[in-house]
């Protein structure tokens, strides 16, 4: 049987409470098995990036759990939390944020270097890293 890597459970999240509060995200639950292809559609303004940000660990929730391949992310301190999205989570943003004064392989070691992936067989997997992009002549 296939492992659930997001299991969310009523999750909320609402914008200026104390003002005019918007509710971008209201009681959402969300079920992903390993090696699903999801897409998220909706309208703008129908709370899909604040969605993404809460799963992927950038903003949390004001209600709900969200397990990410078992562990509850909502309960996590913010050195934990860094640390977790290090190692498990990937996010392809709209805008590449790469570090610009990096090459792609610096960027791509970089990123590795924190994982501490360097230091078992560093150059191979940069290597190996790119090559699945078909980037290598970057
Ligand atoms: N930082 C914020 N402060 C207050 N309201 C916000 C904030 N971010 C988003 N919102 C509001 O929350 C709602 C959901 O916005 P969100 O950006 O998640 O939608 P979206 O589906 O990603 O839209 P789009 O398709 O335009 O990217 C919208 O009404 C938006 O105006
Ligand atoms: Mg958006």
């Amino acid at each position: 049987m296939k492992k659930a890597v997001i299991d969310a459970h009523n999750i909320s999240k609402v914008y200026n409470p104390e003002t005019i509060p918007v509710y971008a995200v209201n009681n959402v639950h969300l079920h992903l098995l390993e090696g699903e292809f999801t897409a998220l559609v909706g309208p703008s303004g129908s709370g899909k990036t604040t969605l993404l940000n809460m799963i992927g660990g950038l903003d949390k929730p004001d209600e709900g759990t969200i397990y990410i391949n078992g562990t509850d992310i909502t309960k996590l301190s913010a050195g934990k939390l860094i640390d977790f999205r290090l190692h498990n989570i990937g996010f392809v943003f709209q805008s590449f944020n790469l570090i610009p004064v990096l090459t792609a392989k610096e960027n791509t070691e970089f990123i590795m270097l924190l994982q501490g992936i360097k230091k078992r067989n560093g150059k191979k997997d940069y290597i190996s890293c790119l090559k699945k992009l078909d980037w290598r002549k970057r």
